[in-house]
């Protein structure tokens, strides 16, 4: 792929930059051994979901008691503290649970905040009334607890938790606190039986998370003012809280749920195998299992979006390898930005500093190398679920006057993102919608601006096309509404380019909550969200 000029400017600057500063050189040493490592070595082994421990499976008996504090030792990266939802259950320890829980199933669950500061859990893509789901109005004080009790109405998919007080999500989150919320239902478990999937062994959950760490190897989250623009981007990416692992494989068909829990980094993943891309299979998105399997041979995941693939591996031999990595791509930071141009050379510096990969670089993130012959006859069916049709009426559109205009720009006199020239205002519902069925949004990027990963809470939504995406987008587009494959199914994040009108449906007819609800709609990067690209929608 040629080098864009942007790129060029980027990596200019950081030659330059590295010839005025010379003392991080030293620093840079031991990144570029690694960097030249990567292929030989076999790394550390990819954390699997065993019965307990952290990212441990836990299917919830009951009222689970979930305590969050800084945890010594816990990072498998450096063995530094990390930050930690803390789970007991029958005698067993969990760190970040894997929670796994069965369509109809009732959740109860205490958060305890052992923290010196507010939080509040947010189950991300969860159906939950908003006192349920971490408005930060329900931050619990130092000390404090907050009691969760809801049924479990979503169809099977692989969501996630993470915190949610308002200014201090980026940080919580990125020091830790984040992991799955597995739900299963019938129509799952039976694709499980099909393939021969076992969620911990052939079906893995895979979280994504990029870090800058300290001489001690402690987690650094200090983002200056451009990285509060920019969004907070770490030197590393760890695949389940490691370094570059390694997962040791079969000769089968894997179901990896990836899913991104950076704060700013968006990937473009794809596989590779003797330096060509291994197609894989995409079947689930946001909201659970497409109705039909997708080939893929690279994907987007935008910061809270999760993605669903089977990974085919039948045509490797033992002591093959494949990657998992980041294919190049342009990020589109300060796009269009004359005025801003300087400051891709100011990132790209900071990323150098760290020994970091750029967004847009190719660089490895899991290393998949087979290891042994299994016997697997079985094949990928061509239907994998039943989507739900729209609640309600067809009654689309605001009273009648086209859809809802949702504009995301940069407040130059404030710097910062907003969203109809507006930041998160507590008591404010700029937004306010009625219950009972879909309404028709557009989330308009600005020309002169950066993708931005807009989410919802509460409801999903479909998106039905994109219009004016940039020619990498475009590229991928499965229909000629020019929506891609993660477009697909349910969603409740989506990635708006710069220039792009991304039109959306969400569902406000289902499900039904008691009462009057407000909800959020925000940027998922999650520095743009502390500094305020949030709005409250408020549902009548
Ligand atoms: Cu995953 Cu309001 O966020
Ligand atoms: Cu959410
Ligand atoms: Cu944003």
């Amino acid at each position: 792929m040629p080098q864009t000029r942007r790129q060029f400017l980027a990596l200019a600057a950081k030659a330059s930059a590295l010839a005025l500063v010379g003392a991080p050189l030293a620093g840079l040493l031991p990144q570029a051994a690694r960097a030249a490592r990567i292929g030989s070595a076999s790394g550390p082994a990819l954390l699997l979901p065993g019965a307990s421990g952290l990212y441990g499976l836990l299917q919830p008996e009951g009222n689970l008691t979930l305590t969050v504090a800084s945890v010594p030792g816990l990072l498998p990266a450096t063995r530094a503290s990390m930050l930690a939802y803390t789970a007991r259950q029958g005698g067993a320890l969990w760190y970040n649970p894997i929670l796994v829980l069965h369509k109809g199933q009732e959740f109860r669950a205490r958060l305890v905040n052992n923290l010196l500061e507010p939080t509040i859990i947010h189950w991300h893509g969860v159906d939950a009334d908003w006192r349920q789901t971490g408005h930060p109005a329900y931050a619990a004080a130092p000390g404090q607890a907050y009691d969760y009790a809801f049924p479990v109405t979503n169809r099977a998919g692989t969501y996630w938790y993470h915190p949610h007080p308002h200014g201090l999500t980026a940080k919580q989150a990125y020091l830790g606190l984040a992991s799955f919320f597995l739900v299963r239902d019938p129509e799952e478990e039976a694709l499980s039986r099909e393939l021969d999937l076992t969620l911990g062994v052939t079906d893995l959950p895979i979280v994504l998370q990029d870090k800058r760490f300290g001489p001690r190897g402690e987690l650094v989250y200090a983002p200056s003012q451009d990285d509060l623009l920019m969004g907070y981007r770490g030197s590393e990416v760890l695949a389940n809280g490691a370094r570059q692992p390694t997962l040791s494989a079969a000769t089968r068909i894997y179901r990896l749920r990836l899913l991104n829990g950076c704060t700013a980094r968006l990937f473009n993943l794809a596989f590779l195998h003797r330096g060509r891309r291994l197609p894989f299979t995409l079947i689930g998105n946001d909201g659970g299992l497409l109705d039909a399997p997708r080939t893929l041979d690279q994907v987007f995941l935008a910061q809270g979006e999760r993605v669903e693939l089977l990974l085919d591996l039948r045509g490797l031999k033992p002591g093959q390898a494949v990657q998992l990595v980041n294919a190049a791509f342009d990020p589109m930071h300060n796009e269009g930005m004359p005025g801003m141009e300087g400051m891709a050379g100011m990132e790209g510096m900071a990323g150098m500093d760290m020994g970091g990969p750029d967004e847009g670089a190719a660089y490895p993130i899991l290393r998949i190398l087979v290891s042994r012959k299994e016997p697997y006859g079985r094949t990928i069916p061509a239907r994998l679920s039943t989507l739900p049709g729209p609640s309600g009426s067809t009654s689309l559109g605001v009273t009648g006057s086209g859809p809802r205009r949702i504009e995301l720009a940069l407040d130059r006199q404030a710097n910062r993102w907003t969203i109809n020239g507006l930041s998160f205002d507590m008591n404010a519902s700029p937004i306010v919608v009625e219950r009972r069925a879909p309404e028709a949004w557009e989330f308009v990027n600005a020309r002169e601006s950066m993708p931005h990963p807009m989410h919802l809470h509460g409801y999903f939504f479909r998106v039905d096309a994109r219009r004016g995406s940039p020619e990498q987008v475009r590229q991928r587009a499965v229909d000629p509404a020019g929506r891609l494959a993660t477009d697909l199914g349910l969603k409740d994040t989506v990635l708006v380019w710069p220039g792009e009108t991304v039109a959306v449906t969400p569902d406000f007819g289902r499900p039904d909550y008691p009462g009057e609800q407000t909800f959020l709609l925000h940027c998922h990067n999650l520095e743009h969200e502390d500094q305020g690209m949030m709005l409250n929608v408020r549902v009548l």
